[in-house]
């Protein structure tokens, strides 16, 4: 591929990146009702289609999306994976990043590590919503059985194990990292599917990141996820997946964009993974939604 060749589609990419980005709303207030208001808003977009599905909820991000915004190391801990390795890609959309590592172009476009990549990992893609396409269905014809998945119809928690089995590799762009209502439980689920080594590349959209003070582009708005302690005070996405036993996490700023975004890679390095509780205190539906955690133990029922 050309240099400008190169541009042009990262350009592109920076396009669609850019479509993310929707003001965010003041907060509607916590409680009951305005819950379950909120929650159904929410259902609404996932299953919106054609024209009614909103501009910031982009399903079709391309493998060289996620890898031009994901940490550095995903593109290369994908084009290392063997054909008797799995990746999870949650939140998959149409799952467009899964259907462009199963071509030659990909291929062509990584040189190293052909010959172990083989025929490929097999992967599973995650979408609350089936958004498959012509082109999934095509793919998944001609590779051999269950070398891709798609699963839906459910959220990431409401799998098991036995079910999903373990990954080398789970990715997640605007998927359940950055609409789910409980987010130590999607961790501890994230974690439970990844083998010992494998890692996990996310980010989040208009949060607080680690090392800054940077504030949100809409002076009325808050971050889109914010965790706090008992007292009050912010806790930063990033330390609390510190606080995690059993994993290694680099957490980024996102120099392309004006607006703060974090890159996270978590590593698995043991199995003996705690994930600190988190209770929901505020959620607003959106592309993606608003939502605010508290480290305060929660009653056992809400876990
Ligand atoms: C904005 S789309 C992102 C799609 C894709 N990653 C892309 O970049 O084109 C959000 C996706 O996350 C999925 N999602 C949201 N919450 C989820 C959860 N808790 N478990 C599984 N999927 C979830 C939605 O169903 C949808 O497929």
């Amino acid at each position: 591929m050309t240099a400008p060749d190169k541009t042009r589609i990262y350009l592109v990419a920076l396009l669609a990146w850019q479509a993310l980005w929707l003001p965010v709303s003041p907060a509607a207030p916590p409680g009951g009702a305005a819950v379950d208001e909120e929650v159904s808003k929410q259902e609404a977009i996932y299953q919106s289609r054609g024209e009614d599905v909103p501009a910031g909820y982009v399903i079709d991000r391309s493998l060289l999306s996620y890898a031009s915004f994901l940490p550095s190391g995903f593109d290369r801990s994908l084009a290392n994976l063997g054909p008797t390795d799995r990746w999870l890609d949650i939140g998959a959309g149409q799952g467009l990043a899964i259907l462009d590592y199963y071509t030659s172009r990909y291929d062509s476009m990584h040189p190293e590590g052909r010959a172990r990549r083989g025929s490929k990992a097999r992967a599973v893609a995650i979408s609350i919503e089936d958004r498959r396409t012509p082109r999934w269905r095509e793919t998944a014809a001609r590779l051999e059985a269950d070398q891709i998945r798609y699963l839906s119809g459910r959220r990431l928690r409401e799998y098991s194990l036995e079910e999903l089995g373990r990954f080398q590799l789970v990715t997640d762009f605007t998927g359940g990292f950055s609409y789910t209502r409980r987010l130590s439980l999607f961790m501890e689920k994230v974690l439970g599917l990844l083998e010992v080594n494998g890692s996990f590349y996310t980010l989040l959209l208009d949060v607080r990141p680690e090392a800054g003070t940077t504030q949100p582009i809409d002076p009325e708005s808050l971050f889109l996820t914010e965790i706090e302690n008992d007292d009050g005070s912010d806790v930063g996405v990033c330390s609390w997946l510190k606080s995690i036993s059993c994993v290694k996490v680099a957490c980024k700023p996102d120099t392309k964009s004006s607006r703060p975004i974090e890159l996270y890679r978590i590593q698995k390095v043991c199995n003996d993974v705690a994930v600190p509780s988190l209770v929901t205190l505020h959620y607003r539906a959106g592309t993606p939604p608003q939502r605010r955690f508290s480290t305060k133990t929660p009653p056992p029922e809400s876990r």
